[in-house]
């Protein structure tokens, strides 16, 4: 299977998070690259992926928390069921030796992570472009209503 690599096509114009999801991209990219080698290899690349996209679910949550999202929504839900299926895989592979799971993770979140991108994560810069959210301040220019929050992740699909 192609490998994902980066792309403009990937880019949902907020920086921060095209920064994370391009480092995203590349973790993935070196796990791709361990497939055919040795297990010990691509395990470690798989759990530097796991690392990293512990944080990057966390920043994208704690974004959504700031801006008027309840803390069940759509978003955060893939994001959990994604970690949880990650964490699972790295487990058979460490403590059962089956990597099987794993390998077929790593062409899975391929094809998962465009959808996800352009879908959910492109939703939420929409969102924090429109309160006027500043990550760096953590500030809204017009914060969100508390009694509007939002169960969905403000996709077209999402209802
Ligand atoms: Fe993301
Ligand atoms: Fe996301």
């Amino acid at each position: 299977m192609t490998p994902l690599t980066w792309s403009d096509n990937l880019a949902i114009d907020h920086p921060q998070m095209d920064r994370t999801h391009e480092e995203f991209v590349a973790l993935l990219a070196n796990a791709a690259a361990a497939l055919p080698g040795a297990d010990a290899p691509l395990l470690q690349a798989f759990d530097e992926l796991i690392t990293h996209t512990v944080e990057h679910f966390a920043q994208e949550e704690r974004w959504m928390a700031a801006t008027g999202f309840a803390p069940e929504n759509c978003h955060a839900f893939q994001h959990q069921a994604v970690l949880g299926v990650m964490s699972e895989c790295a487990k058979r592979a460490r403590e059962g030796a089956d990597f099987e799971p794993l390998r077929l993770a790593v062409d899975e979140l391929a094809i998962w992570f465009p959808q996800h991108a352009q879908m959910m994560d492109a939703a939420l810069a929409q969102h924090l472009a429109s309160v006027g959210f500043d990550p760096a301040t953590g500030q809204c220019a017009t914060p969100p209503q508390p009694a509007e929050a939002l169960t969905g992740c403000g996709g077209q699909r999402c209802g």
